[in-house]
């Protein structure tokens, strides 16, 4: 079992990946990425982050080199070659290698790069005990609905947070709750969920989309809307989502208490839903 890189319709060791300083993700950060996890050999939800991959591309005009089959090909071969059962594939596409220059290149084909890395499991006491976590201002572009490769805001943010002591930032945009520099943010209030309806201003979440889904199926309520940065200071609970951190309750906001400071029922309810709902695609 080793970690594994693809670069360009080949596998190799990742020691052995190279990309010329001329690649336009190195240059602009012209390009796309995204993140799969693997549980039991299996690419999690990959058909929706690859759903989403393209709708990145196209958001930057960029035209993506492969069809979802043969992603899913490469993907699957990835994942057979590292050997792991458990494991994490970054896809990133950039609009290729040409001599900077700020217009689109006329004849340029995109570099493809994919690693296959061994996943470290996120540490359970995190979950069991909540994380806390700071607010800071969304100072991102308009379109964070595209996963682009831009994530200097996204970098400071997680960085402040870490200084902070906590686990993750929260983005405000004119006093108005987007989402965490690397997740999507919930929030609990009578036992409503509420979360920010998708726009140009937050990553549509692939756990975002599946935690709706399960809250509803089990009869809770929620709430696509415009979150005040305020309201995170009155509600009884708060979670994060993502692929990698799942359901992350959230205990302290800007060093106050969250609800009762410990993590919620609903967090706990739907943190058990999702896992039942991975052990169900595995
Ligand atoms: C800014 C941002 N928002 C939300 C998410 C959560 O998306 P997903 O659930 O698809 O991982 C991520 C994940 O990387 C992210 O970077």
């Amino acid at each position: 079992m080793t970690d594994i890189g693809f670069l360009n319709d080949r596998f190799m060791s990742l020691e052995e990946v190279k990309i010329s300083p001329d690649d336009r993700g190195f240059q602009f950060g012209d390009g796309v990425y995204e993140v799969v996890m693997v549980y039991e050999g299996k690419p999690c939800l990959l058909q929706e982050h690859l759903a989403r991959l393209e709708h990145s591309a196209q958001g930057i005009r960029l035209t993506l080199p492969y069809t979802p089959a043969e992603w899913e090909q490469r993907i699957l071969e990835g994942v057979k070659r590292c050997g792991y059962q458990h494991c994490k594939v970054y896809i990133q596409v950039t609009r290729g290698i040409v001599p900077r220059d700020h217009l689109f290149p006329g004849q340029c084909s995109p570099t493809i790069f994919m690693s296959f890395r061994e996943m470290t499991p996120l540490d359970e006491n995190l979950r069991q005990r909540g994380v806390k976590v700071i607010t800071v201002p969304d100072i991102r572009w308009g379109r964070c609905d595209i996963k682009s490769l831009n994530l200097l805001p996204n970098v400071l943010g997680k960085q402040q947070a870490k200084e902070a002591g906590a686990f993750e930032a929260i983005f405000i945009r004119e006093g108005v709750v987007t989402e965490g520099t690397s997740c999507n943010v919930m929030i609990v209030r009578s036992g409503v969920i509420h979360t920010p309806e998708s726009n140009h201003h937050i990553l549509e979440g692939v756990t975002r989309k599946i935690l709706l889904d399960l809250a509803k199926k089990e009869g809770l309520s929620v709430c696509e809307r415009t979150i005040k940065a305020k309201e995170l200071f009155e509600v009884d609970e708060i979670f994060l989502a993502g692929t990698t951190i799942e359901v992350m309750p959230v205990v302290a906001i800007d060093e106050k208490p969250v609800g009762t400071g410990q993590p919620g029922p609903t967090s706990q309810q739907l943190s058990a839903s999702y896992q039942d709902f991975l052990s169900r695609l595995v």
